[in-house]
C-alpha cells in the first residue's frame, strides 16, 4: 500500500484521514483553520499571517537579469493573494550561476527593477488586503552548480562528483571541481547580493541550501577534498561564512536564512541527511538538527525546509499525480511522501523551536493543505505553511481560506507537473490548466 502510487481521490476530512491511518502516517488535519491567521513574529519584524509562498521560477526574467512582465504579474498575483510571506524565486548571484538565460539575476545594473518589483508587490499586498497588511519579503539567492545553463546549454560546476548525478548532468570525468578560493569569492558575492537586496527593499535573502544545486551540494561534500569538504564544520563553512560576510557589512538591518535540504534522499557518502553507512539513503537528520542550532545562535531567526532533488528524484521533492513527460511515477504513495516532507520540517522546528520554520510539500493536498497546515501549527511541528505549485493555479488560496476557513476544490493545483515541464522545454512556467490566458498555449503537454 505504501508502494503503490495512487492519485488524489479524497472529497472530505475524513476520506484523507482515513487513507493517513491505512498508511500508517503521522499525519493530521484540523477543521479549524483559524491558526493561519495568526501574525508570525521574525526577529522583530511580522509576516501578518503563517501562510507562505514558496519560491518558483518562472523563467520569464530579461536576458540581463530583470524581473520580466510574466515576474511582475506573478508577484503581483500572490500579493493580492493575501499570503503573510512571499519568498521570491532563485536569483543568480553571477552569470555563471544561471539555470537558464531568463533566470533573475542582481547586481547594480538590475537592482532598480528589483526595487519596483518589491514596492509593486507590497502596493498590490495593500490595495488587496488592507493598509496594514505587509507581506515579510524574502529574496533567494542562488549559484545553480551542477544545473548551470547560463546560455541555455549546461555549463556544470560541481562541489565534488558524484558517481550518480554525473552522468545526468554532463560533467566530465576529468572536470575539477569548484576551488576553496572561488567558493571564498561566491560568499562575497553573495554578500554583494545581500547588500543589493537590502536596497530593493526585501526583508531578508535566503542563502540558498537545498534542491541539491552548489551549495547544497557542498553540505553532502564527504568526499570533497579541502577546507569545504569532509568534517561536519567544513561542509557547513560556506553557509557559516556566509551568514557572518553579510551580517558583518548589514548587522541586523536585512534578516538572512536558507531555504535548506533536511534530506537529499541521496546515498551516503553523496547525500545529506542520511544515516552514514555507505549506500544508505535512510533518513538521519542528526546533522541538520545540529545545523539549525548553530544557525539559530548565529542570528537566523527562520528557516524553509524542504528535501529531495527536482531532477533526480522530484517525488521528493514534490509530490505528483503525473510526472513530466518521461518522468517515471513514483512507487511510493504521494501521502508517503507528502508526510516525509513533513516530518523533516518537524524534527528542524522541534530541535529549535524559537525559530520560525517554514514546511514544504503541501500542495498535493490541494484543499486540505490548510487543513494539514493548522493542525501541524497547532502541533508545534512547523511555524509557517509553505506552498509553492498551489499559488501558481490557486494565487488567492490564502485569502480564501483566511478568511472563509475553505478552500475551493475546484481551483487547486492538480499536480500535473505542467508548470515543471514549461521550465524543462525553457518556457515561461506557471499553471497550464487555471492560468489558461498566459500559459495553455505555451504547453505542448
Ligand atoms: C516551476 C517551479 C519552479 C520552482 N522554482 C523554485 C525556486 O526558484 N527555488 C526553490 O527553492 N524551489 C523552487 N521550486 C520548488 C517549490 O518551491 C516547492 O518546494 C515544490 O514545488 C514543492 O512544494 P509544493 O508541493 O507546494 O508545490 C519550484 C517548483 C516549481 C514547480
Amino acid at each position: 500500500m505504501r508502494n503503490q502510487h495512487k492519485r488524489f481521490r479524497y472529497k472530505d476530512l475524513g476520506s484523507i484521514e482515513a487513507a493517513c491511518r491505512e498508511l500508517g502516517l503521522q499525519l493530521e488535519f484540523d477543521d479549524d483553520v483559524s491558526n493561519l491567521g495568526h501574525r508570525v513574529n521574525i526577529a522583530g519584524k511580522y509576516a501578518p499571517n503563517a501562510i507562505a509562498i514558496q519560491p518558483m521560477e518562472g523563467q520569464d526574467g530579461t536576458f540581463e537579469g530583470k524581473p520580466g512582465p510574466l515576474t511582475f504579474r506573478r508577484y503581483e498575483r500572490f500579493a493580492r493573494g493575501g499570503a503573510g510571506l512571499i519568498w521570491f524565486e532563485a536569483t543568480a548571484v553571477a552569470p555563471t550561476a544561471r539555470a537558464n538565460p531568463r533566470q533573475l539575476m542582481l547586481n547594480k545594473d538590475t537592482l532598480s527593477s528589483f526595487r519596483r518589483l518589491v514596492a509593486q508587490t507590497q502596493t498590490a499586498a495593500r490595495e488587496s488586503c488592507g493598509p496594514h497588511h505587509r507581506p515579510f519579503t524574502v529574496l533567494q539567492l542562488t549559484h545553480s552548480g551542477r544545473y548551470a545553463k547560463p546560455e541555455g546549454v549546461p555549463r556544470p560546476i560541481i562541489a565534488f562528483h558524484d558517481p550518480i548525478l554525473d552522468g545526468e548532468t554532463h560533467v566530465y570525468p576529468d572536470q575539477v571541481p569548484i576551488t576553496d578560493a572561488e567558493l571564498g569569492n561566491l560568499e562575497d558575492q553573495c554578500a554583494d547580493a545581500a547588500e543589493l537586496a537590502l536596497e530593493a527593499g526585501f526583508d531578508a535573502v535566503d542563502v540558498k541550501h537545498c534542491h541539491r544545486y552548489l551549495t547544497s551540494e557542498l553540505l553532502a561534500g564527504y568526499t570533497r577534498e579541502g577546507k569545504y569538504g569532509g568534517s561536519f564544520e567544513n561542509r557547513v563553512r560556506f553557509l557559516i561564512n556566509t551568514i557572518s560576510k553579510i551580517k558583518n557589512r548589514l548587522g541586523d538591518e536585512l534578516i538572512v536564512t536558507t531555504r535548506i535540504n533536511a534530506y537529499d534522499d541521496h546515498p551516503y557518502p553523496y547525500g545529506w541527511g542520511t544515516v552514514k553507512q555507505a549506500g544508505s539513503r535512510e533518513m538521519g537528520l542528526d546533522e541538520m538538527v545540529k545545523l539549525a542550532g548553530m544557525l539559530f545562535e548565529n542570528g537566523v531567526p527562520l528557516l524553509n525546509i524542504t528535501a529531495g532533488n527536482p531532477y533526480h528524484n522530484p517525488h521528493v521533492n514534490r509530490p505528483y499525480d503525473l510526472p513530466v513527460t518521461g518522468g517515471q511515477l513514483p512507487a511510493e504513495h504521494p501521502l508517503v511522501s507528502v508526510a516525509r516532507l513533513m516530518e523533516t520540517a518537524r524534527i528542524v522546528q522541534e530541535s529549535v523551536p524559537e525559530m520560525a520554520v517554514i514546511g514544504s510539500g503541501y500542495s498535493w493536498l490541494r484543499q486540505f493543505l490548510g487543513n494539514a497546515g493548522a493542525a501541524n501549527i497547532r502541533n508545534g511541528w512547523v511555524t509557517m505553511v509553505g506552498v509553492g505549485r498551489g499559488a501558481f493555479a490557486y494565487p488567492d488560496f490564502a485569502k480564501e481560506l483566511l478568511e472563509t476557513g475553505t478552500m475551493n476544490s475546484r481551483k487547486t493545483c492538480i499536480t500535473c507537473s505542467r508548470c515543471t515541464q514549461l521550465m524543462r522545454e525553457g518556457k515561461e512556467a506557471g499553471c497550464a490548466i487555471f492560468d489558461t490566458e498566459i500559459y495553455k498555449t505555451r504547453s505542448s503537454t
